[in-house]
């Protein structure tokens, strides 16, 4: 059965299961970078679980990707503390201008992928975000553009 948003499937209510099935979620998508209908049918088949199942369980986490991400995940903080400290709006909507996505999409070259999230724990040196494992902190539009552009030219 191929895993999609329209399968409908019993949830997982045995907390045990449920922990197995988050853990190999987890594992699989960083293994794959995403969580593919392949990688999805994987986990089901190594669980006794159905696709719909694993899906249900995976599109109720904002953790676990349904699509494929760019090379570089850029993560912005829309927290309180980057808000407060001219981040979040401001700084979305400069990096969605410089990359021409919206959040949540992935640019043409595959290269980045715009997210944001709601805190980053740098709430004392905002505002901030992360690319990939990397925090970045007390950003400036121009300290954006450097990054970006470094980023941008790297292989
Ligand atoms: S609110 Fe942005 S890092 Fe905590």
């Amino acid at each position: 059965m191929a895993a999609n948003s329209t399968t409908v499937a019993n949830p997982v209510h045995d907390p045990r299961t449920r922990a197995k099935l988050l853990a190999a979620l987890y594992l699989a998508q960083e293994q794959y970078g995403w969580l593919s209908p392949e990688a999805i049918q994987r986990v089901a088949n190594r669980l006794e679980l159905s696709a719909g199942q694993v899906y249900s369980t995976a599109s109720f986490y904002t953790m676990f990707r349904l699509e494929p991400q760019g090379k570089y995940l850029v993560q912005v903080c829309e927290g309180l503390s980057c808000y407060l400290a001219g981040g979040a709006e401001p700084i979305i909507q400069h990096i969605a201008r410089k990359l021409k996505v919206k959040p949540g999409e992935t640019t043409p070259d595959g290269k980045f992928t715009l997210e944001v999230v709601q805190c980053l724990a740098a709430c004392g040196t905002a505002p901030a975000l992360r690319i990939n494992d990397e925090l970045y902190e007390n950003l400036t539009l121009e300290s954006i553009d450097e990054l970006l552009e470094r980023l941008r030219s790297a292989a």
